[in-house]
This record gives C-alpha cells, sequence and structure tokens, in this order.
C-alpha cells in the first residue's frame, strides 16, 4: 500500500500566515505541520510515500524534509499542484507513482492522537473499495458529513447547513486501484474543486465502502482556531500515540 499526503492549496483560511509560506510547513507546537501526517503513515506500516503540494515556497518541502531520514525513511516523492484545484484534483497527480496499489490518503493539515494501523490492516484484509474514518464533532457544518444505516455508510454530504450526524469524515482515506478512474469522471463543484466527497460518495453508490469510528482526538489545523487546539493537543498529550490528557483535552476545546 502507498501512502499519499496532499499538502497543496492556498491556505487562505489562514491569511496573512499563509501570505508568503504553505500551510502544511506551518508550526504546530513543535514541529512543521507536514511532519504529523507523515508519522500517521509511518506508524500505520506505510513506508512509501508521496507528498503533492503546491502554492508557495513548495521548494522548501524538499529542503525541509529531504529524503524522510527523520522518519526513518529512506525515500520521499513529491509531486506539484498547480492552482487550487481541490483535494480530488490534487489526489489525481499521484496517479503516475501509485497506480495498480491500493493507497491510504492522509490531508497534510490533519491531526490524530492514535495510531491507525488497526484501520490500514483492515483495509487490507477488505476486498477492494474504500474506507473512511469517522469523528463525532461539535461544529459538523465544517466538514464532509457522514450518515449511517447500521454498519453502512448511505451518504456524505460537504459542508452541510443542516447536517443529518455529528459525524464528520476526518481527512484519512483508503482506496483500491479504481480511484483513479473515478477522478477522471468528477465535475468541478460550485466552489469550484474536485471533491473528494465525490469520490467517497461513489464507492458508497457501489456498495464497497466501509468505516471505523476513530479512536482518540483528531483535528485539522486549518483555521486560526484548529490550529491553536492541534498545537495545544500536541504540547499537552503529543500526536499518534495514547494519552488520555489530550483526549480530554479536545472534548473541552470541542
Ligand atoms: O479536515 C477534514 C475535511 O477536509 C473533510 O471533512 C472534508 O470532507 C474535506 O473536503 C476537507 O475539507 P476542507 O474544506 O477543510 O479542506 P481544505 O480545503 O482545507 O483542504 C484540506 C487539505 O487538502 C489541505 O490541507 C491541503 C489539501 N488540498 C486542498 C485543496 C483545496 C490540496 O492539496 N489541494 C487543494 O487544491
Amino acid at each position: 500500500m502507498k501512502g499519499i499526503i496532499l499538502a497543496g492549496g492556498l491556505g487562505t483560511r489562514l491569511f496573512p500566515l499563509t501570505k508568503i509560506t504553505n500551510k502544511h510547513l506551518l508550526p504546530v507546537f513543535d514541529k512543521p505541520m507536514i511532519y504529523y501526517p507523515i508519522q500517521t503513515l509511518v506508524n500505520a506500516g506505510i513506508q512509501e510515500i508521496m507528498i503533492v503540494t503546491g502554492g508557495r515556497k513548495s521548494g522548501d518541502f524538499l529542503s525541509l524534509l529531504g529524503n524522510g531520514k527523520d522518519f526513518g525513511l529512506g525515500h520521499l516523492n513529491y509531486a506539484y499542484q498547480e492552482g487550487e484545484g481541490g483535494i480530488a484534483q490534487a489526489l489525481g497527480l499521484a496517479r503516475h507513482w501509485a497506480a495498480g496499489d491500493e493507497i491510504c490518503v492522509v490531508l497534510g493539515d490533519n491531526l490524530i492522537e492514535k495510531n491507525i494501523k488497526g484501520a490500514v490492516d483492515d483495509f487490507r484484509a477488505q476486498a477492494g473499495g474504500a474506507k473512511i474514518m469517522l469523528k463525532e464533532v461539535h461544529d459538523p457544518q465544517r466538514f464532509g458529513v457522514a450518515s449511517l444505516d447500521g454498519e453502512k455508510v448511505t451518504g456524505i454530504v460537504e459542508k452541510p447547513s443542516e447536517p443529518e450526524s455529528n459525524l464528520a469524515v476526518i481527512g484519512i482515506y483508503m482506496y483500491d486501484e479504481r480511484v483513479w478512474q473515478i477522478i477522471d469522471t468528477l465535475e468541478p463543484s460550485e466552489r469550484g474543486e474536485l471533491e473528494i466527497t465525490d469520490v467517497n460518495n461513489w464507492y458508497i453508490r457501489d456498495g464497497s465502502m466501509s468505516y471505523e469510528v476513530l479512536d482518540g482526538w483528531w483535528t485539522d489545523a486549518g483555521t486560526f482556531e484548529s490550529l491553536r487546539v492541534a498545537s495545544n493537543l500536541v504540547a499537552e498529550g503529543g500526536a499518534n500515540h495514547t494519552d488520555a490528557r489530550a483526549g480530554q483535552a479536545v472534548a473541552e476545546a470541542n
């Protein structure tokens, strides 16, 4: 399985912090944001990783990360996204490298507390299809929101004004090799982007989407408030490992 981290986009919700640099190079407590999704994949046992970046200071990723030695990696792969055509467009840029394999995609501004190796192993054992991870939140309007019927996901709505549940779709997605053809069929949404939610709804209609509710805290870091929460969570409990205090902190922050 290959890992792909999406770290493009212009990060306009963090202006002026992102006026001269890429959002994923900003600090989250004691490390640049991009360190956390890389560690998420490495902890899950995924060693072959591509970072899709773009926008301002994209060359700084190479200076910062090199071949991934800080993570015990011998090599890192990079792709460049021109403009801000959406998460699914950024993912499409990894096709030449990942086609033929199953993939685990992590959004570059998503941080988690615990290890997702169990979910990744479950997906490896699944007969193709896709897997998403969900987390209960107090502000589902900010995210893709899943509707469930027992063990099945019945649909996802991107940033609904009247959410059907409080289960946000977090920025970790697993797909089989059909994902590239699905991206080819997408049309830009109202915000002018190729939406990852449209990819996920394709797998839901196909009947091949599974889900797991994430254990431990999760946050994005793409707004001033969530960036502050992310820094506090890492400072209090660290990311990608178990810490009861951190779980409590996010419950309070939410
Ligand atoms: O954080 C989870 C949420 O992420 C999901 O619940 C939503 O369903 C999903 O659409 C996404 O929502 P956002 O609107 O918060 O995504 P954002 O535009 O902030 O992009 C998230 C990351 O994706 C960003 O850190 C870098 C990457 N990205 C985004 C765009 C638009 C790219 O690499 N290229 C892009 O063009």
